[in-house]
């Protein structure tokens, strides 16, 4: 119908164009996709020349293609834990996988918490109110949350910047955590992701946008920043100061931007991802100082925050900058954000998070909400979740006591996993890994040998993804190669997450010792 009605704007696909690997002239450079996608003979209205995002590195946020073959070739399916079927003939020392792939606690054992999932369960299907099996405060509390949805329904969209009950209540932990610092709930919109990048990115304009960011890095921040046309302009984190912000970096990295892009906005990981610190107040200072000087829009993700282990708190930069008092506190423009994926609860599955922004000009915010308009709404679900994360039961609530067990358990647990991971890493020949100090994952440095370098660019794969692929093929352990993040020429990592419980952290420690050990052996 759509293109009976509208035959001009149907294009043709563009011979040689590879929308998987734009920057390719002629191609992809991957033999299997160019196999499999014939561009130039597409019939239909949407083919791929006429998306935009770029297949190669979205494929890539997830698993490297490496492990996606593995899959395949070995007909698994890819959840955390699976039944592993052997290729014919070919013996394996374990049964199933372990993924720690991901920052996703749910997937690596941990428990949804009671509360939580009563309150929701019964806003989903309120009969549940009637049955005094649910303890008085899950009932109240769902009811309150109902009371504040359209239709008395979570199947309702919400108001754009979310359920006001529910901004209002974000707004008011914000400024608990921040020990009274004032929170608008205008500035809070309730959201699923980074929407707030396509505010940023004028893919238009003469200069392309250009952002900083940490490398290492979140990858699907940088492949977002990319997909919608802006540059990356990346700042290395010293990791021989346990992967501290150094601003003289970040320095270094505007003056290799060179003019060649138009540089609007700083983004910082706090706690890191994949780096596991946390910053310190006068590094936040620094990067508050350098972000007005050279008028950069600070995006602040502070999604690890409620996931701290050593000495250091965690300071949310809206704090800091309001510490730091005028001119600063009054211009420096800054958001914020949080979700409900992370922490203790852990509920990525249910999409739930907030933004908050400080010192925006009333035009760019009414653009904004625009441009939240878009998209309906958040999903009520995870702006609940969003509501039990900020607002958990308080003592004397009939449900505080198995609330507070079960999150000093996670606690526990996850304490424990930070120092058998620190003792045992860094027992292993070739590997130095500083503290975990916050966030959900461990990033330990491999000395490679220059044997399995040498082998690794023989099979043409980074010397970190072939020594995952190993780790995975012989020691069925899934881990993120440090090549996905971005790190320094030369030094090799990987990642994997600590949110998990601790007899398959001990198991994953257990199976990565026989197998370094043994690949220590055949590449030294
Ligand atoms: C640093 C960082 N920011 C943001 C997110 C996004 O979390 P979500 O989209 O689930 O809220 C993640 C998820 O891993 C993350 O590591």
């Amino acid at each position: 119908a759509f293109a009976a009605e509208s035959p001009g704007k149907c294009r043709p696909p563009q011979r040689g164009f590879d929308p998987l690997n734009p920057k390719v002239p002629g191609g992809s450079t991957d033999p299997e996709h160019t196999a499999s996608l014939d561009l130039n003979t597409s019939v239909q209205m949407l083919s791929l020349t006429t998306l935009r995002f770029p297949l190669v590195s979205l494929r890539a946020s997830r698993n490297s293609p490496l492990f996606v073959d593995f899959f395949k070739k070995k007909k698994v399916s890819h959840r955390w834990v699976f039944d592993f079927l052997p290729p014919q003939g070919v013996e394996k020392p374990f049964k199933e996988v372990i993924d720690v792939s991901w920052g996703d606690p749910h997937r690596g054992g941990m428990k949804p918490l009671t509360f939580v999932r009563q309150v929701l369960a019964a806003c989903v299907y309120p009969q549940l109110m009637n049955d005094n099996k649910l303890p008085v405060d899950v009932r109240q509390r769902a009811q309150k949350l109902l009371d504040g949805c359209a239709g008395r329904s979570v199947g309702s969209y919400s108001a754009t910047q979310g359920i006001p009950e529910i901004v209002q209540r974000v707004s008011e932990f914000i400024s608990r955590r921040d020990g009274g610092v004032p929170s608008n709930p205008e500035n809070i919109f309730l959201c699923c992701g980074s929407q707030i990048l396509n505010v940023l990115v004028n893919a238009e304009a003469a200069f392309t946008t250009g952002v900083l960011a940490p490398a290492p890095c979140y990858r699907t921040t940088t492949l977002s920043i990319e997909g919608l046309g802006g540059v990356v302009i990346p700042y290395y984190l010293s990791e021989e100061q346990g992967w501290e912000l150094q601003v003289e970096e970040l320095q270094q990295a505007l003056e290799s931007a060179g003019g060649a892009c138009n540089p609007i906005a700083l983004y910082v990981i706090n706690p890191g991802n994949p780096t596991g610190h946390v910053q310190s107040r006068k590094s936040m200072q620094e990067v508050i100082r350098f972000a007005s000087e050279k008028r950069l829009f600070l995006l602040a993700d502070e999604v690890y925050q409620g996931c701290i282990y050593g000495e250091k708190e965690f300071v949310s930069y809206k704090r800091v900058l309001a510490e730091m008092g005028p001119p600063l506190s009054d211009t420096v423009e800054l958001a914020s954000f949080h979700s409900a994926s992370k922490g203790f609860m852990g509920e990525c599955g249910l999409r739930g998070g907030y933004v908050e922004l400080v010192n925006l000009d009333p035009a760019v915010k009414k653009y904004i909400y625009t441009l939240f308009t878009a998209d309906s709404s958040a999903p009520l679900l995870g702006q609940i979740a969003l509501d039990l994360m900020t607002n958990p039961p308080l003592p004397g609530d009939p449900s505080y006591f198995q609330f507070d067990q079960e999150t000093q358990h996670i606690k526990s647990t996850v304490d424990k996993n930070v120092k058998k991971a620190f003792e045992v890493v860094n027992s292993l020949q070739g590997f130095s890994c500083p503290a975990v100090e916050g966030g959900a994952f461990a990033f330990p440095r491999i000395h490679l040998p220059a044997k399995a370098i040498q082998k690794a660019k023989e099979v043409g794969m980074q010397p970190d993804t072939f020594y995952c692929l190993k780790l995975l093929e012989e020691a069925g352990v899934l881990v993120s190669p440090g090549s996905d993040f971005g790190q320094k020429e030369g030094t090799f990592h990987f990642r994997f997450c600590i949110l998990i419980l601790h007899d398959v952290l001990e198991e994953l420690l257990r199976r990565l010792t026989l197998f370094h050990t043994q690949f220590m052996k055949d590449f030294s």
